[in-house]
């Protein structure tokens, strides 16, 4: 377990001090353990009662009428692309900016991810320009909600139906997010939420998918499961094991019922930090789009010395990080080339910052009375 702000002995970035901030630190305790010493005394391990309870909590939460747990978020994304019939030759439209599988779940399921462009103030698709990408071999388009704030569903929503392809949310950072008054999740043919440790809510390794459609989640539950049907019977397709542990899935509920608490905490935050960063040259906070509630899974700054601030924040004993590198210039993933000005321009500049449910007010100030003002005097 970590201490309040989150302190370990992991090294900084100099390899001397340890951290003092880190930059994520899951919030587990006594509950969780309880919780998990209950599934030990129960003999139960996997594919039992304490998974379908997570994942309708979880759904219910989402206001979806479906959700399926996954052992991780990338399988579930690649569960999601293989139940709808997505495979060789079939193109995927996704950012750049965004965890490297977003983009290797599409490889995964054989296909070829198409990078899109995304706005400067999110980071998110930006929808004129995935209508751009669309082609005849076009099955889906893949919204990440950066960093806990929903993409442009309703303009992707639109360009989606248009175009007659699916709509997938990765909701990996988005526990609990909103768009237009309602939770992610629900607002394509399904969606992917992570819980590995970095996230608002964790299950040590995990994910889970929502949807409203009971053929889909039928589908993916036969998926994750060697096509088979919970204990056992005949093999129905050629599946995987992508299932969730029971001691994985208790830990999620208890998490589960803290994810309000955490988020009122991040975004009180990250309110703290905004109002403390704002006006400081070269430096911009990130913007809250008034129609969405952001859960700040991420606080990602953009700034123009990044290196220096990095070391200054370092030198504070405060970790940060780039999240992400953009994912069209890996070489394993061959984009086709086409320009994605925005991306290119933001990529170089964005930062990410301690904002996690344990961040105190010391940790903010020598954020933004120390560290980060040190790089622009
Ligand atoms: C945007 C995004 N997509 C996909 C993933 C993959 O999830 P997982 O690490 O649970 O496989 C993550 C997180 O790790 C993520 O942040």
């Amino acid at each position: 377990m970590t201490s309040e702000a989150g302190a370990t002995e992991v090294s900084s970035r100099e390899g001397r001090q340890p951290w003092r901030v880190r930059l994520a630190a899951p919030d587990l305790g006594a509950e969780e353990l309880d919780a998990v010493a209950q599934v030990f005394a129960s003999g139960l391990l996997t594919d039992g009662p304490v998974a379908q309870r997570f994942e309708a909590a979880f759904a219910e939460v989402h206001g979806t009428s479906q959700a399926v747990a996954f052992s991780s978020g990338t399988v579930a994304l690649a569960a999601i692309q293989l139940g709808l019939g997505i495979g060789a030759g079939d193109e995927v439209i996704v950012p750049s900016i965004t965890f490297i599988s977003t983009a290797t779940s599409v490889v995964h399921v054989g296909a070829t991810p198409v990078f899109a462009d995304v706005h400067a103030d999110t980071f998110n698709l930006d929808p004129a320009d995935v209508e751009r990408r669309i082609t005849p071999r076009t099955r889906a388009i893949i919204a990440v909600h950066y960093g806990g704030q929903a993409a442009d569903l309703a303009a992707l929503a639109d360009v989606a139906d248009r175009a007659g392809v699916a709509l997938i949310e990765d909701a990996a950072e988005a526990h609990g997010a909103t768009y237009q008054g309602r939770p992610v999740g629900g607002f394509g043919q399904a969606a992917m939420f992570s819980f590995t440790p970095t996230k608002n809510m964790t299950t040590g390794e995990g994910g889970m998918v929502t949807t409203n459609d009971p053929v889909l989640a039928d589908r993916l539950r036969l998926l994750r499961n060697h096509g088979q049907r919970s204990g056992g019977g005949p093999v129905h397709l050629i599946g995987f094991n992508w299932r969730m542990s029971e001691i994985a899935a208790a830990i999620g509920e208890v998490q589960l019922r803290k994810l309000d608490a955490a988020l009122q905490r991040r975004r009180r935050n990250a309110a703290a930090l905004t109002a403390a960063l704002s006006g400081i040259p070269g430096l911009v906070p990130p913007a809250s789009r008034p129609d969405r509630e952001h859960t700040f899974m991420l606080y990602t700054v953009l700034l123009d010395h990044r290196a220096a601030a990095q070391d200054a924040l370092a030198a504070a004993g405060v970790e940060s990080r780039v999240y992400f590198p953009p994912a069209h210039r890996e070489p394993v993933l061959q984009h086709d080339g086409h320009p994605l000005p925005t991306t290119d321009a933001v990529a170089d500049r964005m930062l990410s910052l301690p904002v996690h449910c344990t961040v105190d007010q010391e940790m903010l100030r020598a954020l933004t009375e120390l560290a980060l003002p040190a790089h622009v005097r």
